[in-house]
């Protein structure tokens, strides 16, 4: 998802000081410590740009562009419009969360963090199973992290296969909701990364799509050809998963998570349209959504690709998850659900 940076000389090597860096859209680096940092103890008690390797990680970042930045570069502004509403996936954010933090308080390092949606989900439905939690939003997207910290949430930019964080600084790490988006040469090094910032009895949890799972199949099928960035990631096996997790050392449980797509509206048709929206918005795919006629079209094909039928029986899980999207009404709203099916590697670091 990163366009290849520009071979320029311009590098930290050749600054007066890595001060200068643009960190983030309209913020040096300098500024980002001086304005940002400062006033965070979280931020101060786990950042860290002196690491050996921090200035070359810096003028990559500095360069990189994302599908995550705009709709110009991709799909951002539209993401993050669909994003307002941080209710729509949390039945998995608060299963992730359990299984990040499952004893009490903790700080959560959320690598693929985005503009912080994980961290709002938590703030505006969290409830006991959640409430020791405190995210820390991370992302490699300038635009995206920039838009966290308008929010006031802590936030840090950086790519997740090199993190400007201390070692054991926190008490969990979090690779969910885009993990596919790190190259597969980047992931043994993002795995490495997380187990390093993670603290000895602190878990790494690595979420992502089955390649053989319905929403794998949504990304190659649809959004791939419809959006305008395309959607070239391959998405993860369980093998992949704990093969990376073994060779750093660290054996991983993989587990089967129910991860659904859940919206509220009024009527049957809001429901749905509610739905249509949040997906078009979320996945790039609006204006496929719309050649395909409007709501009803676009709801039956996620009717269709969504089917989790043969792909639940693959599992032998029949009937444990609903198989396909579906309306009904609960506590007076009708409530449009996507089934989805998320694979998710759990490890814990040595003590
Ligand atoms: C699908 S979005 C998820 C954002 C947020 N967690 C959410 O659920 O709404 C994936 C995010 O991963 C970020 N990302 C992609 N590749 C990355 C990498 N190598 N390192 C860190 N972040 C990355 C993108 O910029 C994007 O914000």
């Amino acid at each position: 998802m990163l366009t290849a940076p520009a071979k320029e000389a311009h590098t930290a090597d050749t600054r007066d000081s890595l001060g200068t860096v643009r960190y983030l859209p309209s913020l040096s680096l300098d500024a980002y410590r001086k304005d940002v940092v400062a006033d965070s103890s979280l931020l101060r008690s786990v950042v860290d740009f002196g690491r050996p390797g921090a200035e070359l990680a810096l003028s990559v970042l500095e360069r990189t562009v994302t599908e995550f930045d705009t709709d110009e570069t991709g799909r951002g502004n539209s993401y993050r419009t669909a994003q307002r509403d941080a209710s729509v996936r949390w039945t998995g954010v608060e299963q992730l969360l359990q299984l990040c933090a499952p004893a009490g308080p903790a700080v959560v390092l959320d690598i693929l963090g985005g503009d912080g949606t994980l961290a709002r989900a938590v703030a505006e439905l969290g409830g006991e199973a959640t409430s020791g939690v405190t995210l820390l939003t991370s992302d490699i997207s300038g635009e995206m992290v920039k838009e966290a910290l308008a929010r006031g949430l802590p936030a840090v930019r950086q790519a997740a296969d090199f993190l400007f964080v201390r070692e054991c600084s926190v008490d969990a790490v979090l690779l969910a909701y885009g993990t596919h988006h790190i190259a597969r040469q980047d992931r043994p090094a993002a795995v490495r990364e997380a187990l390093r910032a993670v603290r000895p009895g602190g878990r790494v949890v690595l979420h992502d799509f089955d390649e053989a799972s319905p929403m794998a199949r949504f990304f190659t099928q649809v959004v791939h050809h419809r959006s305008t960035g395309g959607h070239d990631y391959p998405h993860f096996t369980r093998a992949e998963l704990v093969r990376l997790f073994a060779d750093a050392a660290t054996p991983a449980q993989v587990l089967d998570m129910y991860d659904p797509l859940v919206v509220r509206a009024d009527s049957e048709e809001g429901a749905r349209e509610a739905m249509c929206a949040y997906v078009g918005g979320m996945y790039g795919v609006s204006g496929f959504f719309e050649e395909l006629g409007g709501v009803q079209e676009a709801w039956s094909l996620l009717e269709e690709v969504f089917d989790h039928t043969d792909y639940l029986a693959g599992l032998d899980r029949t009937g444990d998850f609903p198989a396909a999207p579906r309306i009904h009404e609960a506590e007076g709203s009708f409530v449009a659900e996507v089934p989805r099916v998320s694979i998710v590697a759990v490890a814990r670091k040595a003590v």
